[in-house]
């Protein structure tokens, strides 16, 4: 795991859009695996106006979304379907034809065929280049709460209570969350090329100490990163708080190889 801390989420964010920008201008046909939340808010923002003040194209970018929550329409305003083209699709040149986002309308006994055949969708688009995450305070990793099987795939999970209570915000009322979801798996996420991981402010603090430096366990699901090979943890100062080995990051970064800086 590379760990990368910044002064701010601002920062942050801006040296997270310029990684994806180089992979784009290396492989223009790269497919991203995007997160929702208010995390990557920033990040979205900046890769906007690296197409359209800089030109970054996403005319052959394909994208797949880590989750949805179940019994929201695409139209709904909380559903993550609406998230992502209100603050990225909706603003850059991404083909549609091209955009997954898990559907929150299946039901019942054809929720698992429908998760074989999104994550069929992703091994033919020739697998996720770079996967986006945030991380939940507990660890959780797209909506793989605390407990998830580090080997699992896309599929429908019923959300923690904290989960719910944390995501209140953007409904109208508590009661108004829903209870279920689909998500890519932990193990999905781990087949992606590269992991960037960002986690911004004091409350994630602990989330990501046990993530980086505790030890691998389904109870913290994002730990289970430090098994690929290709993470980079992007972290402002308040979430970088309670890590141990901070020096040495900072030294890592400070000295790297020309060839390797974003
Ligand atoms: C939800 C999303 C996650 C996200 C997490 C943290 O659970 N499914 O993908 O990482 O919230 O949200 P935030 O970025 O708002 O702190």
């Amino acid at each position: 795991m590379e760990v990368i801390i910044q002064s701010s989420r601002e920062v942050s964010s801006k040296l997270a859009a310029r990684n994806i920008a180089n992979l784009i201008r290396r492989k223009p046909d790269a497919v991203l695996g995007l997160a929702t939340g208010s995390t990557p808010l920033p990040l979205y923002a900046e890769l906007i106006r690296l197409h359209r003040e800089e030109g970054l194209d996403f005319g052959k970018v394909t994208t797949f979304n880590l989750d949805e929550y179940l019994g929201l329409a695409p139209s709904h305003p909380c559903s993550y379907n609406h998230f992502m083209w209100t603050h990225l699709f909706g603003h850059i040149n991404v083909n549609p034809s091209r955009v997954f986002v898990p559907s929150g309308l299946v039901e019942g006994t054809a929720i698992e065929k429908y998760c074989e055949r999104y994550e069929e969708e992703m091994r033919r688009a020739g697998g996720i280049d770079l996967q986006v995450l945030g991380v939940g305070g507990d660890g959780h990793i797209g909506f793989n709460e605390p407990g998830s099987s580090l080997a699992s795939r896309t599929r429908i999970k019923t959300l923690t209570a904290r989960t719910r209570a944390d995501n209140a915000q953007y409904f109208v009322n508590a009661d108004a969350v829903p209870h279920h979801v689909i998500t890519m798996g932990v193990g999905t996420i781990l087949e992606a090329r590269e992991v960037n991981l960002l986690a911004f402010g004091e409350g994630k603090a602990a989330a990501v100490a046990a993530a980086v430096e505790g030890p691998v366990t389904a109870s913290v699901p994002a730990s289970i990163l430090q098994m690929h090979p290709r993470t980079k943890v992007f972290a402002d100062e308040a979430a970088a708080t309670k890590l141990v080995r901070t020096e040495y990051y900072h030294w890592v970064y400070d000295n790297k190889p020309d060839w390797q800086r974003i």
